[in-house]
């Protein structure tokens, strides 16, 4: 095998305009093919974006959330980290939330449209399975690639790869894994996530003391506020961006978010998970299961 088995695809793919989206499961090495895209696509003159829509081994914004960043020069290129929009999903995890995440991967890849010449889309590694599949079909629907690369091991999404074929008219190819790839531990996947989450938390953080109004979904009359103590919350601009992430503190019989993200917050969406803000852990939280019974 030669040394370099994308460079061909990515010469190709690097000249041509619209929205790029890549599929595989975890480290198949989309993180690294996407940045590779937009470097030559740069270099060959483009404007290019980053949608970033895997929520939890991030590259671009905070886990939870979906990130866009446009690249116009060197500089922007590296500094993915930093989005210029976010959406907030609420889960590392795509189960439960794949609505939010649909969503949230298609209003940045239309922001993304407006002013890239190439958009590229960066996706989460659940690829299989009814969620996987679920998932996948519909932000194809919404996403309207012209082209998805599935980079697999074997024949891994063969599957996937076959539905969207059957169902949609983009031109969907697969490449293979480039075989010095290293799968990461899920102890790396762990420390990659609390790093991010801590940079999402960076000092100075602010208690803003919050109404019970301000919440979608809305609170039912009667909730025992102390039992959202932990849970994480997208802070939304009221235009439907996610200004950063929050977590939720009741103490002495008052609610608060704790943020650095707080000065122009209109309301907090309830994420789908809490998060510890010493280890940064975060744990499955089922909003249905706190209101059940109100
Ligand atoms: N072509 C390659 N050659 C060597 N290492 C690679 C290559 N592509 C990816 N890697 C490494 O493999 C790991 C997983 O790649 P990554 O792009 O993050 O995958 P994904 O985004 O699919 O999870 C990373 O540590 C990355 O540096
Ligand atoms: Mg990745």
């Amino acid at each position: 095998m030669p040394d370099d088995i994308h460079a061909p695809l990515l010469d190709d793919l690097a000249r041509r305009r619209g929205v790029v989206m890549l599929l595989g499961a975890h480290d198949t090495g989309k993180t690294t093919f996407a940045r590779r895209l937009l470097a030559a696509a740069l270099a060959a003159g483009k404007t290019v974006a980053y949608v970033d829509a895997d929520t939890d081994q991030k590259t671009c914004g905070p886990p939870t959330c979906t990130g866009m960043k446009l690249v116009r020069t060197q500089a922007d290129l590296e500094d993915l980290s930093n989005a210029d929009r976010l959406h907030f999903v609420g889960s590392i995890a795509a189960e439960g939330v794949v609505l939010q995440q649909v969503v949230a991967t298609a209003a940045l890849v239309d922001a993304a449209r407006l002013e890239a010449d190439l958009t590229v889309v960066d996706t989460t590694g659940t690829v299989s399975g009814v969620i996987g599949q679920t998932l996948k079909y519909h932000t194809m629907e919404l996403v309207r690639p012209d082209v998805v690369i599935g980079l697999q091991r074997g024949a891994e999404l063969e599957p996937v790869i076959g539905m969207l074929r059957r169902f949609f008219s983009a031109d969907v190819e697969t490449a293979p894994v480039d075989p010095d790839v290293l799968p990461a531990s899920p102890d790396s996947r762990r420390t990659h996530r609390a790093k991010k989450l801590a940079a999402a938390f960076a000092e100075p953080l602010q208690r803003w003391r919050v109404r019970e109004t301000v919440f979608a979904p809305t609170l039912p009359a009667g909730l025992d506020q102390a039992k959202l103590s932990g849970v994480l919350v997208g802070l939304q601009d009221g235009e439907g961006l996610c200004l950063g992430l929050g977590v939720l503190d009741h103490s002495d019989n008052a609610l608060r978010v704790v943020t650095n993200s707080g000065d122009d917050m209109r309301g907090l969406r309830l994420g789908s998970v809490t998060m510890d803000l010493a280890t940064f852990d975060l744990q499955r939280f089922r909003l249905r299961d706190l209101m059940f019974g109100i």
